[in-house]
């Protein structure tokens, strides 16, 4: 109950952001983590290994996002796909992401802790 409020919260800051259409439409979309193992499989590769780095020579760390709120996954994914957020292929990634998607991908990663499985479609 407490995540959906924040999720909302989150949508409402949008809303003040300008993006009114956006956060009417994102409201009424419901993450199912279920759904959303099936859609990482573009993510494990970088996400899932502690500590690694990626865009070798820029070396980024790349974010551990198991664990992570899920209405902060998909308001980081949608700063990525609007552009807000610079890293090119992160970009490139949430571009291709409908809201469903991004919903139901921060459930599946909300849902993880230290001792999930790694995902089976990495
Ligand atoms: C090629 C490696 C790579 C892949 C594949 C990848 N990411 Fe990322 N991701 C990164 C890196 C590097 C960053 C940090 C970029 C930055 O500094 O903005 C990042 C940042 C993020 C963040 C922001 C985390 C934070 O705390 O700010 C989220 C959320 C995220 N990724 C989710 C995903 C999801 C979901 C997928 C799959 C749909 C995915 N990423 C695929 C490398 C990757």
């Amino acid at each position: 109950m407490k995540k959906h409020t924040h999720f909302l919260r989150q949508f409402a800051l949008f809303a003040l952001m300008g993006s009114s259409g956006f956060a009417a439409q994102a409201a009424d979309i419901q993450g199912s983590a279920q759904a959303g193992q099936s859609k990482v499989w573009l993510c494990t590769g970088c996400h899932s290994i502690p500590d690694y780095r990626a865009d070798y020579p820029m070396v980024y760390r790349v974010p551990i996002i198991g664990g992570q709120n899920g209405a902060y996954i998909v308001t980081a994914l949608t700063v990525y796909k609007k552009g807000e957020r610079k890293h090119p292929t992160m970009r490139s990634i949430a571009s291709n992401l409908s809201d469903q998607d991004m919903a139901d991908i921060g459930e599946y990663y909300a849902a993880q802790t230290a001792s999930s499985p790694i995902n089976p479609l990495k």
